[in-house]
């Protein structure tokens, strides 16, 4: 590391966007790397807000890591040092006299709070919002390297983002569980999942979880189609059926659901399970029920591969810190872990390609996805 510094190279770590198992994982591997080579670590609070938002934060916005910070936290969920989806320094909300909300440029504050801090390098993990933030600080001259996390798995650049996984194995255990209620009651099950704009979620635990119809935001669908496989299914003395429904999903020539869009963060997407549930039953005469994952799928412990994805995610990102590495995101490229400009992670979402096999194999199992 540089041999101009006196003082012990000190780097930041930051959570932000919505919580993933593994972000704890993330942050001990970070630490120990780091602490291994004689740095110093600091996490700032709730993603930036330690930093931009001094005032509520008494104890100290930047607080250090050490290694009883650190002590058995890779199997737990959430993240010790917090985060937010609010704020965003790039359009950060903020009232105008008249009580208008409007959104405003603070990254520039956020460099001047990073070197007041002494901050000779900043670890960012996140989703694209993270990155992209990551990204402007980058090109204002910090040093930063991004940590790729996301339930919803829609991040480009890497193969896999960790919490996935853990989302994956939740939702697939719910279903599972769905199956014998649904059956005793010849129902029909709607299960709600989180994903954003992207199906990965629901097609994953839709497939694992055996559902007999999966909605995902790639392909509108048209109820009619899953009533019919519905009737199919009943046709055949299979009273009951399993309809799992991406957050993102949309009707043909239809939005996607939106319950509000605050200034300063995404907008949040939900309420599509309860149309399609109520369609149904409209269409198919079948008593149905509506059960929404929703966070359940961020919390909890790390599965055992999201716990392995996020401690090499950690490690790599504190040795490209070590290589003089800047404006880059770590990823992964089985069977090794690689570095991606920030850009490249955020220019475009990872969506599901309709044409990939396990899109295939989930129509050649006969899994209806409101298309055909
Ligand atoms: O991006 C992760 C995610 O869990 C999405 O799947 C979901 O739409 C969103 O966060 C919900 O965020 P919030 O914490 O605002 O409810």
């Amino acid at each position: 590391m540089s041999d101009q510094h006196t003082a012990p190279f000190r780097i930041a770590i930051s959570t932000g966007g919505g919580d993933a198992p593994g972000l704890n994982a993330v942050i001990r591997a970070a630490v120990l790397s780091a602490l291994h080579r004689g740095w110093e670590c600091y996490g700032i609070r709730d993603g930036f807000a330690g930093i931009l938002a001094p005032k509520e934060y008494p104890q100290g916005g930047v607080v250090p890591l050490t290694r009883d910070t650190v002590r058995g936290i890779t199997s737990s969920g959430g993240t010790i040092i917090g985060t937010t989806n609010r704020g965003n320094p790039l359009r950060y909300p903020t009232a105008a006299p008249d009580g208008r909300i409007y959104e405003r440029d603070r990254t520039d504050e956020l460099v001047n709070g990073l070197a007041a801090f002494g901050i000779d390098a900043l670890i960012s993990v996140g989703g694209d919002g993270s990155m992209e933030i990551a990204a402007a600080l980058a090109r204002k001259g910090v040093r930063v390297i991004g940590v790729p996390k996301t339930i919803d798995n829609d991040l480009d650049g890497t193969v896999a983002t960790f919490g996935f996984d853990t989302a994956v194995a939740f939702a697939t255990e719910c279903l599972d569980r769905l199956h014998s209620t649904a059956q005793a009651h010849r129902r029909v099950m709607v299960v709600e999942v989180m994903g954003r704009y992207a199906g990965w979620i629901a097609l994953y635990a839709g497939i694992a979880g055996t559902a007999n119809a999966i909605l995902i935001p790639e392909i509108p669908y048209d109820l009619e189609r899953v009533a019919a496989k519905i009737r199919r299914r009943d046709a055949e003395g299979r009273l009951y059926s399993i309809v799992v429904v991406a957050e993102g999903a949309r009707p043909v020539g239809g939005q996607a659901s939106v319950i509000e869009h605050e200034a300063g963060r995404a907008e949040r997407l939900g309420g599509i399970g309860e149309k399609v549930a109520q369609g149904l039953r409209e269409l198919t005469g079948r008593e149905t029920r509506l059960v929404v994952l929703g966070h359940l799928l961020r919390g909890g412990s790390p599965s055992t591969g999201d716990r392995l994805l996020a401690l090499r995610f950690g490690a790599a990102a504190v040795r490209a810190i070590e290589e003089g590495q800047s404006g880059i995101m770590v990823a992964l490229d089985p069977p090794s872990v690689k570095y991606v400009p920030l850009e490249e992670a955020t220019s475009r979402m990872k969506v599901v390609p309709v044409d990939c096999d396990t899109m295939l194999t989930a129509r050649d199992l006969g899994i209806c996805f409101g298309d055909a």
